[in-house]
């Protein structure tokens, strides 16, 4: 059976139905060709193509710019998934008009069809504005790495009464905005249970345990595209940098023992 376009409304329902959302990053035509034949409901171009495909140290060096090239890379190979482009550092924050007409641009000129926006209740006006713009936005709770200058490095939310509180009440004020879903990022597993129990949109976790209504990774490290360590919520589901570096020295080998090209590999 062919699988259905995925629209926010289907991942709506998926949690109504309880089925579980899937979802990874993609930044690539190829990731995202087979992302799609493996049947992913949400493809997110992620900020973390600064860490993962540019070398950046954090995402904070993202601009819209290279966020739309590589929207659209992945834009030309996809049919069914949900696509959403991540909202940079500084896109969304500047203004409310900054972040509709930025959001205006990830649909026009990078071929998305949601936005990610990072931020709580402080972020809700600036949801609830592209929302009404009629671009569907998916809210990112928890750790946020945009705020990593103020937060330093990736630190578990939800630990006391209080964060969870906070975080309750801004998970509340991005569905109250109109957002479709929402990512939940380094949450405890019990303060996203909570999360998730309270909302009526679905919740997308990232290290935040079984009861969110869905999940999401970045594929890089899903993948081990890097032999550095990784994070503790990261599941390594395949060995790829070997792979590759394998690849590399036996082409490297044969090209110096002058055994490739072969007679195969030649036109006469
Ligand atoms: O940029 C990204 O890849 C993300 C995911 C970790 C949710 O925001």
């Amino acid at each position: 059976m062919e699988k259905e376009k995925v629209t926010p409304e289907v991942i709506k329902r998926k949690k109504i139905e309880g089925e579980k959302i899937t979802a990874l990053t993609a930044y690539d035509y190829p990731t995202a060709l087979c992302l799609n034949e493996a049947g992913i409901d949400m493809i997110l171009v992620g900020d973390s193509l600064g860490m993962v495909v540019l070398g950046y140290r954090n995402t904070l060096k993202v601009t819209m710019e290279n966020m739309l090239d590589h929207c659209r890379a992945v834009a030309r190979a996809n049919s069914t998934a949900l696509l959403i482009g991540d909202m940079p550092f500084l896109s969304c924050t500047t203004s409310v008009p900054d972040a509709v007409r930025n959001a205006g641009r990830m649909i026009q000129e990078g071929e998305m069809e949601a936005v990610k926006v990072e931020g709580g209740s402080d972020m809700a006006e600036a949801v609830s504005a592209i929302v009404r713009a009629g671009i569907p936005v998916l809210g990112h709770i928890g750790f946020t790495p945009q705020q990593t200058l103020k937060h330093g490095r990736k630190k578990v939310q939800g630990r006391d009464r209080s964060s969870v509180e906070k975080l309750l009440g801004d998970a509340t004020a991005v569905e109250q905005a109109g957002a479709f879903a929402i990512v939940l990022e380094c949450l405890t597993e019990s303060c996203a249970k909570e999360v998730t129990k309270k909302l009526s949109i679905p919740t997308i976790g990232i290290g935040s345990g079984i009861y969110c209504d869905g999940q999401i990774l970045v594929t890089s490290d899903m993948l081990g595209l890097y032999e550095s360590a990784s994070f503790k919520h990261v599941k390594r589901y395949a060995d790829v940098a070997p792979v590759m570096k394998k690849a590399f020295k036996e082409y490297i080998r044969e090209v110096k023992e002058v055994k490739f090209p072969g007679k195969e590999h030649t036109f006469h």
